[in-house]
């Protein structure tokens, strides 16, 4: 047991990376009461929206409404993502603790992503972070396909960490690693944490695992033999992104906590409530979503 972290932070993204990806439009009332469902159950950050030009992402075109009008639990961080400084300003607006700056670790990726090619986006991102570094904010930056990419294959960790090196000069607080596509197996993680954690201590490191081929669990596992001790999930394991085709949703929160809580490592977050959350957006979205362990849970409470 010692090898493994006793404490793990969990950013809930569903409302993110879940929705973003959804084709049924959901209500910016429905999406405020699934973020304050959310907020009950004691994770440490919960990234409500996406501050996109809004013809990227119809489904975040609220995100503004929905900031404001969130209840604010004192310790949950509430952040969002932000291509640029338009959406870095419309965020300041709308109320945000943190903001999640985002490119990707492949060069064809990260144009169909946000239309740019990795050089040109630095600067832009440059002025974001030291906008909303003045502005006290909390600065994650997201770094996509780092372990495979939908048009270029197999992303050596050479390119991730360069662009890791660069979201560090500009002054983020820590990155997220990104299996955009749900594609790595654990040897993968391994020899992207060996060269990660060679360069940079675990504190800065989180990891986001979408589960196309339900490979995330295993991945989780791994990263934790690591130390590391912060990931990304859903609830139920909504989402995907939409400029990645055949992504799936990230790794469910019910399925990451079944996990953590069942090898004895502590999160601070109550099941039964993210349970909650996960039956109300799936009631929302009229379909069953992918979690295992939500559905599990269910089917107890209702035998
Ligand atoms: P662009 O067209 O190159 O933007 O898009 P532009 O700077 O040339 O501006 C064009 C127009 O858009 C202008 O308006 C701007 O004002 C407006 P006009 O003058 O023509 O009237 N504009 C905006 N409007 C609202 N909000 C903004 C904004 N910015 C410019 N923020 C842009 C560039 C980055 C905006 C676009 O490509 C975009 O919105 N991309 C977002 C794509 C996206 O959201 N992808 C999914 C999220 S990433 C993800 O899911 C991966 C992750 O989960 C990690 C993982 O899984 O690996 C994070
Ligand atoms: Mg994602």
């Amino acid at each position: 047991m010692a090898r493994f972290p006793e404490f793990v932070q969990i950013k809930e993204v569903g409302p993110r990376d879940g929705l973003q990806n959804e084709e049924k439009r959901v209500s910016s009332t429905d999406k405020i009461t699934f973020i304050d469902l959310l907020s009950e159950s004691g994770l440490q950050e919960v990234e409500y929206s996406s501050f996109v030009h809004p013809k990227w992402v119809p489904q975040l075109s609220d995100a503004h409404e929905v900031g404001q009008k969130i209840k604010r639990f004192p310790n949950v961080r509430y952040s969002a993502l932000v291509p640029n400084i338009k959406g870095l300003e419309l965020a300041l607006e709308a109320g945000i603790d943190g903001a999640s700056v985002f490119m990707s670790a492949s060069e064809t990726h990260n144009k169909k992503n946000i239309n740019k090619s990795i050089s040109e986006t630095f600067p832009v991102l440059f002025k974001v972070v030291r906008e909303a570094k003045q502005a006290k904010k909390h600065v994650t930056g997201y770094v996509s396909t780092v372990f495979d990419c939908p048009y270029e294959g197999r992303i050596n960790p050479d390119k991730v960490v360069a662009v890791c090196d660069k979201l560090l000069e500009c002054g983020v607080d820590d990155i997220s690693l990104g299996d955009t596509i749900g594609t790595a197996v654990p040897p993968q993680v391994e020899n992207l944490l060996n060269v990660v954690l060679s360069r940079y201590p675990k504190e800065k490191i989180i990891l986001h695992f979408h589960d196309t081929r339900g490979m995330a669990i295993a991945n989780i596992l791994q990263a934790l033999e690591y130390g590391i001790f912060r990931f990304d999930s859903s609830a139920g394991g909504l989402g995907g992104c939409p400029y990645a085709p055949g992504a799936a949703g990230n790794v469910a929160t019910n399925d990451v906590l079944y996990l953590l809580h069942g090898l004895g490592i502590k999160t601070g977050i109550h099941e039964q409530k993210i349970q909650e959350a996960t039956g109300f957006i799936q009631s929302k979205l009229g379909k069953p979503l992918p979690s295992k362990s939500f559905a599990a849970m269910a089917n107890e409470l209702l035998g």
